[in-house]
Formats: structure tokens, C-alpha cells, sequence
């Protein structure tokens, strides 16, 4: 009983300092939709899993929306809009150009959460935090759910040098990722943690070209194996998909995390967070831990992408509630 309420009083203090110590996490709340749209959240999970029964790999797209989202300019949206006379949106910017995908799914969201509220309350912004929760729950089950704070509202303007300077590329090292993570106030866990995103979906012979010709922390079998599908020559094959996660490359665990300790990432940027020296660094340690903890990785990928989907929110009369996710109001 005693320790009950000792538990109890540190929830309490810490919840309190959460809310008054870092008002960026205030402004975003669990249940902004209850009220104004209750619909919203059962409508946008019934829509993503239809999306994934009809074409698995959907899931991780729509995952990554929302990552280059967050990263150029905040979780606004500004990812879903289409170029205009006015500026150059962020869809053909390098790391985006015909590589993210899932809009077809994000505008079915949006005209069924606008029909059902009877008005558009629902933000894109929002809609890609909790796509992106669905379809990780979806793929990976109950202990990999997480709570998405709401309340976030759309950019009315977007820009494809953003994405270009923010968006962190495959060919980064390990100094390059975590400064491109710690530019966005993210950290060294949540580097390590966020990429196990790569634990769904798919990339093209041209991201990890350089890695299967030319990386030495690669496992040679591995090597030898993706190079069929990805041949040396710049401009052969290049679009050719290989898994991210060869083991399960639909099913979010933690197997990305054992591939690693085989040299067996598939990209650059993924291998990188995983050395195997002596030395044994930060991001080595939870690289291990993950592979071998699949619960701790659910708890703390939850924590990561929590704080990744309050990256620079707009919020309260700031921005629109976008009417069509690609393009702004007026
Ligand atoms: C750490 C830096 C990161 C780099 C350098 C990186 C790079 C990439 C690249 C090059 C691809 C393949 C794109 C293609 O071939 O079209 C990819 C795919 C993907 N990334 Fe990342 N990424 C990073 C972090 C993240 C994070 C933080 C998440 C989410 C939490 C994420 C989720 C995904 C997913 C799910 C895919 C597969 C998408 C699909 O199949 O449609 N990535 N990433
Ligand atoms: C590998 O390195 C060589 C020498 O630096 C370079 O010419 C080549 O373009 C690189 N990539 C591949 C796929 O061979």
C-alpha cells in the first residue's frame, strides 16, 4: 500500500512537471477529436486496415509519410501538398521523388472523417500521426500500439529545399544521422529507436547501390545475394525493391535489430547504427538490447514516435484544417 501510493505521487509529480515544463506537449492532447469528430479515430483504423488487406506494403508507407512530414517544418502536413504557382511542395524534392507513397489512402481518410463529422475538423496532420500509429499496431500487434496526442493543423505552405536540407539520406554516417536527429531535438535513442521503422516496407536498388559494392561492415553472402536483383551499373535496375527487413518484411518486430548484429542492414544509414567493436558505443548497446527485447522496443519506438509527432505542431489559430490534403484552403 505503502509503495502504491509513493508510485501513485511520483505519476503524479512527474505528469505535473510534463505538463508545465514542456509546453509544446501540452498543446497536443489525447482526446482532441472526443468531442468535435468521435468518429475520427475508429474511421481513419478501419480505412488503414482495408488499405493494408488489399496491399501489405501500404503500411510502411503510409509510416513514413508521416517521419517526412515531421522532419520538414513539423508534423503540419506540408509533406501531402502538391506543387502550386506559389512554391515547389516537398514531393519532388530528392529523398521523396517517386519513393513516398500512400496519398490515395490519406485522401480516402479525409473525405470519410469529413463526411462523417459533417465538417473538416480533422486535420492532415493529425491523420498521418494516426495512420502511422495504425498501421505499426496493425502490422505488429497490440504491444506496439501507442497513444497519439491530436490537435495539430495544416501548413498552408510547403518547400521542396526544406525537405531536400532535412530529410536525412542513406549514404549519412553515424555523426551525420544523429546531428540530422539532434537539428530536429531528437536524440541518440530515438535515432537508434525511430529506425526500426525499417523493420516494414521496401527501398530501391539505387539507396543501397553503394552499400552492396561497396561497404566492408556487410555480410558477404548478404552482399552477394542483393546484387542480383541490384546490379553495379548506374541506371540498371535501379528501381528494383528489396526488403528493408529481409526476415519479415510485413510484420513490425524487432528483427531489423538482429539483422544488424549480422551486418546484414540493408541500407548505409541502418548499418551504421550498429559497429560491433570493442568499443561498444551508445548505439551499439541498444541495438543489442532491441534485438533481444522486443518489448522494450515497442515501449520505447511508442515514446520516440510520440515525441517525433510533436515536432513544431501548428497549432490553435495557426494554420487550416485542410478541406483536400494536397492542396491549402484559398
Ligand atoms: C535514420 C535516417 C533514415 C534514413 C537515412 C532513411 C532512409 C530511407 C530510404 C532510403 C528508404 C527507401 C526509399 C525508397 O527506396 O524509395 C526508406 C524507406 C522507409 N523508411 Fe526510412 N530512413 C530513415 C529513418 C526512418 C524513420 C525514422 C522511419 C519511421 C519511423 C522510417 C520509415 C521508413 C519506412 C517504413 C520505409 C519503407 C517505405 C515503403 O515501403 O513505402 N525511416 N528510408
Ligand atoms: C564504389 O567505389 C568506387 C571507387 O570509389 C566508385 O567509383 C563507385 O562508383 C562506387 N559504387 C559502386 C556501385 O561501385
Amino acid at each position: 500500500m505503502g509503495s502504491h501510493l509513493q508510485l501513485s505521487f511520483l505519476v503524479l509529480v512527474m505528469v505535473t512537471l510534463a505538463t508545465f515544463m514542456i509546453p509544446t506537449f501540452a498543446q497536443l492532447t489525447p482526446n482532441y477529436y472526443d468531442k468535435v469528430c468521435p468518429k475520427a479515430l475508429p474511421i481513419i483504423k478501419s480505412i488503414v486496415k482495408q488499405a493494408i488487406i488489399r496491399e501489405k506494403r501500404i503500411g510502411a508507407s503510409l509510416l513514413r509519410l508521416h517521419f517526412h512530414d515531421c522532419f520538414v517544418n513539423g508534423c503540419d502536413g506540408s509533406v501531402l501538398l502538391d506543387d502550386t504557382p506559389s512554391f515547389l511542395g516537398e514531393k519532388t524534392a530528392l529523398p521523396n521523388l517517386n519513393s513516398i507513397r500512400g496519398f490515395e489512402v490519406v485522401d480516402e481518410i479525409k473525405v470519410a472523417v469529413d463526411k462523417a463529422c459533417n465538417r473538416p475538423v480533422v486535420s492532415c496532420a493529425d491523420i498521418l500521426a494516426v495512420a502511422a500509429r495504425d498501421s505499426v499496431a496493425i502490422l505488429g500487434g497490440a504491444q506496439y500500439w501507442y497513444q497519439v496526442l491530436l490537435g495539430r493543423r495544416d501548413a498552408i505552405y510547403a518547400s521542396k529545399d526544406a525537405a531536400n536540407a532535412n530529410l536525412p539520406p542513406p549514404f549519412f554516417n553515424f555523426p551525420q544521422l544523429l546531428a540530422s536527429f539532434q537539428s530536429h531535438g531528437l536524440d541518440l535513442k530515438d535515432l537508434v529507436v525511430l529506425s526500426g521503422g525499417h523493420t516494414i516496407g521496401l527501398a530501391k536498388c539505387i539507396t543501397f547501390r553503394d552499400r552492396i559494392f561497396n561497404d566492408t561492415h556487410i555480410d558477404p553472402n548478404f552482399a552477394a545475394t542483393l546484387r542480383d536483383s541490384c546490379p553495379r551499373r548506374s541506371g540498371d535496375g535501379d528501381t528494383n525493391l528489396t526488403p528493408l527487413d529481409a526476415s519479415s518484411p510485413s510484420q513490425f518486430d524487432n528483427t531489423y535489430y538482429k539483422a544488424l548484429l549480422h551486418k546484414k542492414g540493408l541500407l548505409h544509414s541502418d548499418q551504421e547504427l550498429f559497429k560491433g567493436g570493442d568499443d561498444g558505443g551508445e548505439s551499439d548497446r541498444l541495438v543489442q538490447l532491441y534485438s533481444y527485447d522486443p518489448y522494450a522496443f515497442a515501449r520505447d519506438f511508442g515514446v520516440s514516435m510520440i515525441k517525433m509527432g510533436n515536432l513544431k505542431p501548428l497549432t490553435g489559430y495557426e494554420g487550416e484544417i485542410r478541406y483536400n490534403c494536397r492542396k491549402v484552403n484559398y
